[in-house]
């Protein structure tokens, strides 16, 4: 089973019952999801849609395939207002039914059978699926995690990451920031390293944004505020900070070059991005930046989960007693457990009814290792602290 549908299939409600569980029982930290309320604007840009006969008669109609131009606008607007992101333009965007197919679609259009792609150990346990699905790639690792001090290292390395570029001559580098499962921030000297070697071996760095609005510091990297070069672009979601996980929506913010080539491919996968998501939040991002509500918007929800963050990680301190990532942003943390991790899943729902997600799915390097998420519990403070606990007993420090 690949690493995504193990993750999916944990959240499903009925998994609990075919292991004799009561779903009431169980403390849930597999779940990579947001769980705060989706902007009041955009629930109201949704509901002057389906209440006017034209607009809902407008969003069920076909939108184009690299998407509608006034949402395209709207992007660039959100861009420039959060992140001042500068030489973005409408026709450097793409959008799609959602990163996740706009990520698998684009490795069409940038991978020859026998490339390689780099990927920091640990990523995004979807990466690998994504990649090699369609093509023949291969996937090359550089650990950035030290095991034995559990410490998130990637810093130390730049120059031996940018000498593994020129080694490895990987055509894609994919970085995600803030990062699944580590929830830290990249540096910008790790990105702006990357982009230099990338360039030099005519490569493409991809930052993946998913996470890019739940971040707990002011002060943001520069490389948040890049737009798209020949050798840079980004994949965006609005699934996590707007809370649309089930609304789905993605662009990504690329080169002329790369978004034609996409709009081949997609109009093959999708033909059109959805029109309502579209339309919703074209007229949702207008309105709230002309009336200074996004901002504020977006510093609750980070606030929020800045606090879930904060208690996940005392109680990890205070119960286990073992050392973990301090998030800088996203949904997780991960801790070793000392022995295999899906094997401490396993044990730890059946005997404590605390479910994590394992960690073999993100890289070698969290093998002994569990993913915990704390966006689904972000007002559930309690539960965090209770789950850590009735877990604490089962982690082997000895090893
Ligand atoms: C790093 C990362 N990228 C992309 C996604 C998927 O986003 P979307 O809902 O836009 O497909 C996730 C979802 O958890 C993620 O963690």
């Amino acid at each position: 089973m690949s690493p995504v549908r193990q993750i999916m299939m944990y959240a499903a409600p009925t998994y609990f019952q075919t292991i004799g569980l009561r779903q009431e029982d169980v403390i849930s930290f597999a779940g990579g999801w947001v769980n705060h309320q989706a902007p009041y604007g955009l629930k109201k840009a949704y509901k002057a849609i389906i209440s006017d006969n034209e607009l809902m008669h407008k969003s069920g109609g076909y939108s184009p395939t690299s998407g509608m131009q006034g949402c395209k606008e709207a992007l660039v607007r959100y861009e420039k207002h959060v992140y001042k992101v500068t030489g973005l333009e409408p026709h450097h965007i793409t959008i799609g039914s959602n990163s996740t197919q706009l990520l698998f679609d684009l490795m069409s259009v940038l991978l020859d059978p026998g490339d390689k792609v780099l990927l920091p150990d640990p990523s995004y346990c979807n990466y690998p699926s994504q990649i090699t699905t369609v093509i023949d790639a291969k996937i090359i690792r550089f650990p950035v995690v030290d095991v034995t001090t559990w410490s998130y290292n990637a810093d130390k390395y730049i120059k031996e990451f940018a000498s593994y570029i020129h080694k490895e001559r990987p055509k894609v580098v994919l970085l995600a920031s803030p990062d699944n499962p580590t929830s830290q921030i990249i540096s910008h000297s790790f990105v702006e390293t990357a982009h230099e070697a990338v360039t030099k071996i005519g490569g493409t760095l991809i930052v993946d944004f998913a996470y890019k609005d739940i971040i707990f510091t002011d002060k943001v990297p520069d490389y948040f505020s890049w737009g798209p070069t020949d050798n840079f672009l980004t994949v965006h979601s609005n699934s996590k900070w707007s809370r649309s996980l089930g609304r789905r929506l993605g662009w990504i913010e690329a080169s002329e070059e790369i978004v034609q080539s996409l709009d081949s491919v997609q109009s093959s996968t999708i033909l059109s991005p959805d029109t309502l998501h579209q339309m919703a939040l074209e007229s949702y991002l207008n309105e709230a930046i002309n009336d200074n509500t996004l901002m504020p918007y977006l510093a609750k929800a980070s606030a929020d989960y800045k606090k879930a963050a904060g208690c996940t990680v005392e109680a990890i301190t205070k119960h286990m007693a073992v050392p973990c990532f301090t998030p800088q942003g996203g949904l997780y943390t991960c801790i070793n457990v000392g022995l295999d991790g899906a094997t401490f899943v396993d044990k730890v729902l059946r005997e404590a009814g605390v479910l994590f997600v394992p960690g073999w799915g993100f890289g070698k390097t969290m093998t002994n290792a569990v993913r915990i998420s704390f966006g689904p519990l972000v007002y559930d403070l309690d539960k965090i602290e209770e789950g850590i606990k009735r877990a604490s007993s089962y982690i082997n420090k000895q090893s």
